[in-house]
C-alpha cells in the first residue's frame, strides 16, 4: 500500500519532510505547494528524483484536484488551523507541525474534527520519535523506577537576528510565538508524556533578554501534574547561535533518567536503585534493547525524527490505530503552552486544562506593559 502525500509550504523544515518521504516505500509525494514557487523550487531540487513534481500556489485547489491520503502542513504556525480543518474536512489524513495552532480553542477543535471525521492526525513532536525515549517511557510508566518525583527540560536553541528576520512570521504573537511556542511546545509535550500524567496548574515567566522580536526570547515555567509530581521548563532562543542544547531528566524513587543533545551529540545517563541499595547504571542495557527492536525508533530516527514519525503514520492508517504523536497530544501541548502564557500575563498560577480560550496573540503587548 502506497499513500499519497502532499507537502504545505517549501520552507526550512519541509527539507526534512521530503527526506522521510523520500527514503519510505510507503509513501509517494504526490505534489508540493507554496505561495512562492521559488522556494517549492528550490525544496525539489534539494532531494534528487522530484524535479517533475506538481506545484500549485493554492493549497484548496491542490488539495481538492490531489486528494491526498496525507497533508504534510509545514507552513507557519498562525496558517496551521485554517489549512489543517480544510484538509481533515476534504478527506485528508495529516503530518502536521507543531505547535497544532496558535490557541487552546483551534486546537480542540482540530482534535475534535479528527474524532469526528476518522482522519488521523500525527504531529511533528520529533522528541517522541528519538531512539530509547519511547523503551524508558515504557518502563516509567510500568513503574520500573517507582513513583515519580518531578522532571525538568531544558532547551537552550540559540538563534540569532539572522533567523528571526528570515521570515516575516518569525517571533511574532500572531504567527508564531516566542521560544516556549515554537522551539519548546515539543519538548513539554516529551516531558510530560514521559511522565504519564496531565498538567493540572501551570505557573511562569516570560523575558525578551536579548532577541528584536514580539515574542519572549527566554521562557520559565512550572507545571504540576495530576498525579502530584513537579516538572520545570526552560525554553530560550537568546543562548549562543552555535550551540543547540536540549535535555529531559526524570526522577523517581529507585532511579533518575536524562537524556539530551548537545550541538547534536546525544549524552544520556538511566539510574536504577537495585533492591539491594546499589546504583546501576542502565545506559547499555537500553541501547542495546534498541539496537535488537528498531522500528519507529531505530537510530536512523536519531538522524532525522520526521522519519519514524512518517514511518509510524503509515503504519497507523494501515493498522488502523492512533500514531505516537497523535492529535491528543497536539491539542494538550498547546492547552499547557496557552496556560503558560497565560499565567505570565495574569502574574499568577492557572488552571489546566483551561476553561476558556486563550490564544497567542492575546499576549499582544506583553512586553510593552
Ligand atoms: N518539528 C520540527 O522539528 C520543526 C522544525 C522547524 C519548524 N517546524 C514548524 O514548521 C512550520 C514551518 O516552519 P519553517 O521554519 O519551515 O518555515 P519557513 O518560513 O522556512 O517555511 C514556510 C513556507 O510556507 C510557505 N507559505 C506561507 N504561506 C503559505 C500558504 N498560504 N500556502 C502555501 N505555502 C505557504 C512560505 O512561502 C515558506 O516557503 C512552523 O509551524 C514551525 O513551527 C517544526
Amino acid at each position: 500500500m502506497s499513500y499519497k502525500v502532499l507537502i504545505i509550504g517549501c520552507g526550512r523544515v519541509a527539507v526534512k519532510h521530503l527526506k522521510a518521504i523520500s527514503s519510505l516505500k510507503e509513501l509517494e509525494l504526490a505534489a508540493v505547494v507554496d505561495t512562492n514557487e521559488e522556494s517549492a523550487k528550490k525544496l525539489l531540487g534539494s532531494v534528487s528524483g522530484f524535479a517533475s513534481t506538481k506545484i500549485y500556489s493554492d493549497y484548496k485547489q491542490a488539495i481538492e484536484e490531489i486528494k491526498p491520503d496525507i497533508t504534510a502542513v509545514t507552513v507557519p504556525s498562525g496558517l496551521h488551523y485554517q489549512i489543517a480543518s480544510f484538509a481533515m474536512e476534504n478527506g485528508s489524513n495529516l503530518l502536521l507541525e507543531k505547535p497544532m495552532t496558535m490557541s487552546s480553542a483551534q486546537s480542540r477543535e482540530i482534535y475534535d474534527i479528527s474524532r469526528r471525521t476518522g482522519r488521523k492526525i500525527a504531529m511533528g513532536h520529533i522528541y517522541r520519535y528519538l531512539p530509547i525515549v519511547g523503551l524508558v517511557r515504557d518502563d516509567i510508566n510500568n513503574g520500573r523506577f517507582g513513583k515519580v518525583t518531578h522532571g525538568s527540560i531544558y532547551v537552550r536553541w540559540g538563534h540569532g537576528e539572522d533567523y528571526y528576520s528570515s521570515a516575516a512570521w518569525r517571533g511574532t504573537w500572531k504567527s508564531d510565538g516566542g521560544a516556549m511556542m515554537n522551539q519548546t511546545i515539543h519538548a513539554i509535550d516529551l516531558l510530560v508524556w514521559l511522565m504519564g500524567s496531565e498538567p493540572v496548574e501551570a505557573q511562569a515567566m516570560l523575558a525578551k533578554r536579548l532577541r528584536n522580536i514580539e515574542a519572549e526570547d527566554l521562557g520559565m515555567a512550572i507545571l504540576r501534574l495530576e498525579n502530584g509530581a513537579l516538572a520545570s521548563v526552560e525554553g530560550t532562543t537568546s543562548t549562543l547561535e552555535s550551540k543547540h542544547d536540549a535535555e529531559f531528566s526524570v526522577f523517581c524513587e529507585n532511579g533518575s533518567i536524562s537524556m539530551g543533545l548537545s550541538s547534536g551529540k546525544p549524552h544520556i545517563g538511566i539510574f536504577e536503585k537495585k533492591a539491594n541499595g546499589k546504583v546501576k547504571k542502565l545506559n547499555g542495557y537500553y541501547i542495546r534493547k534498541q539496537f535488537k527492536e528498531g522500528g519507529i525508533f531505530s537510530y536512523k530516527c536519531a538522524l532525522n525524527p520526521h522519519l519514524g514519525i512518517y514511518k509510524d503514520l503509515a503504519d497507523s492508517l494501515t493498522e488502523d490505530r492512533e500514531p505516537l504523536a497523535d492529535a491528543y497530544a497536539g491539542y494538550s501541548s498547546v492547552d499547557t503552552l496557552m496556560g503558560i502564557y497565560r499565567s505570565a500575563k495574569l502574574k499568577q498560577p492557572v488552571e489546566l486544562p483551561l476553561k476558556e480560550d486563550f490564544s497567542s496573540v492575546d499576549m499582544a503587548g506583553f512586553f510593552e506593559e
